[in-house]
C-alpha cells in the first residue's frame, strides 16, 4: 500500500495542493497563482496575498483530490509548508493543515520550503527512472532566494526517497535574489510584472543585437560562492539615465501593458535592437554568475551532481549554460520541469514523506515561521 501525502503550499502568491505517493509518484498538482492581482503592483502584496489564500484554499485542496480520485480521509498524512515565507501566508496553509490533520486524526508533517524545492528535481529525476546522486550542490534560484546548499544523505549511496538528508549552506546573495533583479529590470524597462518570463523570452528574441553597454563579471570579497545581483540591476538603472532615447519605447511598452498587451508577441515589437541587445547582456552576466559560482562549488567540493531549482531555474539560457558545463565537465546537471520549478505543493508533499517516515512531525502548536532557516 503506498503512501500517500497531501502537500499544502501557501508561503508566497500560489494557493497550492498535491498528493504524492511515496514521496516520488505526483497523483495530482493544483496551482492556484495569484500574479493576475499583484501585477499592478508590480510586486507581491503581503495583505492581498494572505486574503487570496484565504479564498482559494479549500477549492484548491479539493480540486486536488478529486483529481487523485481520492476522499480526504484516504490520505495518510497532511504535509504543509511552515517557512519560510510570508507569514500571513504561511498561516493560512498551515491552519487549514492543522485542521485536517486534527479532524482526520492523520500526522500532521512540517516542511521547509525550500527543502520542498529541493525534493522538486528528485520528483521530476524520478519521471525519467533517475534518482541524482548524492551528495549535490544545489542552487535554490527564486524571487525570494538564490542560494547554495549541499545536500547529503545519511548514507549517501542510499536513493530511497524516505532518506532524511542534511543540508549546509555553503552561499547566498548578499542583496537582491536572482529573480528579483529580473523583476526589478523588467520594472525598469517598462516590460510589466513578473520580469523573468519575459526577459528570457527577449533576450533568446536578441539575435545578433549587440550589447549597448558591458556588464563585467561582479566582484565579491570573502566567500567565493556568494553572489550579488543588485549591482547589476543598478548599473542597468545608470546606463537607462544616461540614455535618454530608451525613455519613449519604455513608456509605449508600459502604455501597452497598461491596455492589458503584456504579451511577449506584443511586447517583442516595441523593443528596439538595443534594448534587446540590453536584455541580454544582463541575462548572460545573470546566467555566467549563477553557473560559474555553483559549479566551482561542485568541483571544490567533489560533488558529482548539481541540482537547480526555483522560479529563475526556468530559464532557458540558465538550463543551456549548466548543460554546456555538464557536458565539458561531467558533472551530472538536474531541474525540475518549469511547472515544478516554481512554487507547487507536489514538492511540499514529497519533502514530507522521509519526516512522514522518520517521525518528524508536528502537533497543532506548530507555527508559521517567515525566515525558517533549513541550514
Ligand atoms: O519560485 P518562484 O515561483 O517564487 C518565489 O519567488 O519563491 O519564482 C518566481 C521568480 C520571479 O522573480 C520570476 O521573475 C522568476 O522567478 N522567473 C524567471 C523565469 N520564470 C520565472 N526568471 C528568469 N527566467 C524565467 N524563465
Ligand atoms: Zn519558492
Amino acid at each position: 500500500m503506498s503512501v500517500r501525502i497531501l502537500g499544502i503550499e501557501s508561503s508566497c502568491d500560489e494557493t497550492a495542493a498535491a498528493v504524492v505517493a511515496d514521496g516520488r509518484e505526483i497523483l495530482s498538482s493544483v496551482v492556484a497563482s495569484q500574479i493576475d492581482i499583484h501585477r499592478k503592483y508590480g510586486g507581491v502584496v503581503p495583505e492581498l496575498a494572505s486574503r487570496e489564500h484565504l479564498r482559494r484554499i479549500v477549492p484548491v485542496v479539493r480540486e486536488a483530490l478529486a483529481s487523485a480520485k481520492l476522499d480526504l480521509r484516504e490520505v495518510d498524512a497532511i504535509g504543509v509548508t511552515q517557512g519560510p515565507g510570508l507569514v500571513g501566508s504561511l498561516l493560512v496553509g498551515i491552519t487549514y493543515g492543522k485542521t485536517l490533520a486534527e479532524t482526520l486524526a492523520k500526522p500532521l508533517v512540517p516542511v521547509n520550503h525550500l527543502e520542498g524545492h529541493i525534493h522538486a528535481v528528485f520528483l521530476e529525476a524520478h519521471k525519467s527512472g533517475a534518482a541524482p546522486a548524492l551528495p549535490a550542490v544545489c542552487l535554490i534560484v527564486s524571487g525570494g532566494h538564490t542560494v547554495l546548499y549541499n545536500v547529503h544523505s545519511r548514507d549517501d549511496a542510499n536513493r530511497d526517497a524516505a532518506a532524511l538528508w542534511s543540508y549546509g549552506k555553503i552561499g547566498q546573495t548578499r542583496d537582491d535574489a536572482a529573480g528579483e533583479a529580473y523583476d526589478k529590470v523588467a520594472k525598469l524597462l517598462g516590460l510589466g510584472y513578473p520580469g523573468g518570463p519575459v526577459l528570457d523570452r527577449l533576450a533568446a528574441a536578441a539575435g545578433d543585437a549587440p550589447p549597448p553597454v558591458k556588464f563585467g563579471r561582479t566582484k565579491i570579497k570573502g566567500n567565493a560562492y556568494d553572489f550579488s545581483f543588485s549591482g547589476l540591476k543598478t548599473a542597468v538603472l545608470y546606463h537607462l539615465r544616461e540614455n535618454p532615447d530608451y525613455l519613449e519605447e519604455i513608456e509605449a511598452r508600459e502604455a501597452a501593458i497598461a491596455r492589458g498587451q503584456r504579451k511577449f508577441e506584443q511586447l517583442l515589437p516595441l523593443c528596439s535592437r538595443k534594448t534587446l541587445g540590453l536584455v541580454r547582456e544582463f541575462q548572460n552576466a545573470v546566467v555566467r554568475q549563477l553557473v560559474e559560482r555553483t559549479s566551482k562549488a561542485a568541483a571544490e567540493l567533489g560533488t558529482p551532481s548539481i541540482l537547480v531549482s526555483g522560479g529563475v531555474a526556468a530559464n532557458r539560457q540558465l538550463r543551456a549554460a549548466f548543460e554546456q558545463c555538464s557536458a565539458a565537465t561531467g558533472l551530472q546537471v538536474y531541474f525540475p520541469s518549469p511547472a515544478l520549478s516554481t512554487d507547487n505543493a507536489a514538492m511540499i508533499a514529497a519533502a514530507a514523506y522521509p519526516r512522514l517516515k522518520n517521525h518528524v512531525l508536528a502537533d497543532v502548536r506548530l507555527n508559521a515561521s517567515a525566515s525558517l532557516p533549513l541550514a
